[in-house]
């Protein structure tokens, strides 16, 4: 470990949802005067889910590109562990940086604990703590293992402490920073209304639905996927329904021969991140099953219906806007769920703690706090150096 104040520090995006929760660490780091080192992983790789967002989040190029792409998920972990390995024995930084909970970022954080002694390097995660409590859930695994690992984990919200404290985690490893991805919709918000995306799409400002989806408890089944686009079909029929569909959902579609039922919604490509944010900002209601989205629909002040039968971030029910369908998902759940939406809010803002813009220099002020940890302090639970 670097004993000077200037930090070195890996940074990993790998997916999507990473790329808006990198863009303030680097930035801290930058601020601080600290060393920041961008590795994408390349587990998505297309324009419409990659590109853009490195683009409109003026995210540099990434300094070490892994090429792992589409995969299952043992071949697409193994092949991002292989290709970061000699990553982080050329950098050798005092911290691998983490993010979420995609198969990216339990790679890196593996690879890191494991060389962790001979490198002496150490594990960050941000947005730690988050539980849905479902291991059938990919990510669920991921965001466990993930946190076990770490030396320091950066939790976004008050919910999220209790969660690690209960798996043992002493509270030395837990540091309270704020939500990363709000940093990136405050700082990108006025840009993304400035589109225009209500009249773009021609849909009556605030009076349309935006639909995503693409969790395999939704669209890997034919009979879940089916009813789950017979209810959209339905809130269809009392506004236009926007839908940006993600490349998985795409392909099950097709292999399902549901087909038919997108006739009555607006299936568009996946939007950039503005489109996206400056789409569901006008928005009367979001119906997805992303995690994101619960958090910036929140934010933003506008109704959001998950799809899903729990949430890793309670917080947004209970201090947002968000609410959970009826499980298991039907269209007449859909449906009753719409109808019972919570109403808009006139302003965005949440009164959450910690989303307020600023998270990402308390990443970096954890960083460089944690680097003055005795090693035994930052230790993997359980783990001891004698
Ligand atoms: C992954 C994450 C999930 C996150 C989501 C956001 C894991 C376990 N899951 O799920 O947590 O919410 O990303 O999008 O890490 N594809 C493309 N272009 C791309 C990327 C993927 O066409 O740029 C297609 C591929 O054919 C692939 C499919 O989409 O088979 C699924 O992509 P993948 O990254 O494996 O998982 P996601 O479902 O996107």
């Amino acid at each position: 470990m670097a004993s000077g104040t200037t930090l070195r520090a890996l940074v990993v995006a790998g997916a999507r949802p990473n790329f808006m929760k990198v863009a303030p660490i680097l930035r801290g780091l930058e601020k601080g005067g600290h060393e920041g080192i961008l590795v994408h992983t390349g587990q998505h790789y297309d324009v419409r889910m990659s590109d853009t967002f490195f683009r409109e989040l003026g995210l540099p190029e990434p300094h070490h590109h892994l090429g792992v792409g589409s995969a299952s998920h043992a071949v697409q972990t193994a092949r991002c562990m292989e290709a970061f390995e000699p990553v982080l024995k050329e950098v050798r930084p005092d911290w691998v940086v983490v993010v979420g909970d995609v198969n990216s970022t339990i790679a890196c954080a593996l690879v890191t604990s494991k060389l962790r002694e001979e490198l002496d390097c150490r594990v960050a995660h941000v947005e730690a703590g988050l539980r849905s409590h479902d291991w059938r859930m990919p990510e669920e695994v991921n965001r466990v293992l993930t946190d076990r690992l770490a030396d320091l984990c950066l939790t976004p919200s008050e919910d999220a402490e209790p969660n690690l404290r209960a798996e043992g985690i002493p509270p030395e490893r837990i540091r309270f920073v704020g939500n990363v991805m709000i940093d990136t919709l405050l700082d990108q918000l006025p840009a993304a209304r400035a589109l225009g995306m209500p009249g773009r799409l021609h849909v009556p400002s605030g009076g349309y639905a935006v639909v995503t989806l693409h969790r395999p408890s939704n669209v890997d089944r034919k009979e879940a996927l089916r009813e789950v686009l017979a209810g959209l079909g339905r809130v269809a029929g009392e506004m236009p329904v926007v839908f940006p569909m993600h490349p998985r959902t795409r392909q099950r579609v097709e292999a399902f021969g549901l087909g038919g039922l997108l006739s009555r919604l607006r299936v568009v490509e996946p939007f950039g991140y503005r489109e996206m944010i400056g789409t569901m900002a006008d928005a009367a209601v979001v119906l997805t099953d992303s995690g994101g989205l619960q958090e910036e629909t929140t934010a933003l002040g506008v109704p959001c219906i998950t799809l899903r039968e729990q949430t890793e971030r309670p917080v947004t029910v209970t201090h947002g806007t968000n609410r959970l369908v009826e499980w298991p998902v039907t269209s007449e759940g859909i449906i009753q769920a719409l109808r019972q939406a919570p109403a808009r809010r006139r302003e965005p803002g949440t009164g959450v703690p910690g989303w307020d813009g600023r998270a990402g220099e308390r990443v970096v002020e954890g960083l460089a706090a944690g680097v003055g940890l005795p090693s035994e302090a930052a230790s993997p639970v359980g783990y001891s150096a004698a």
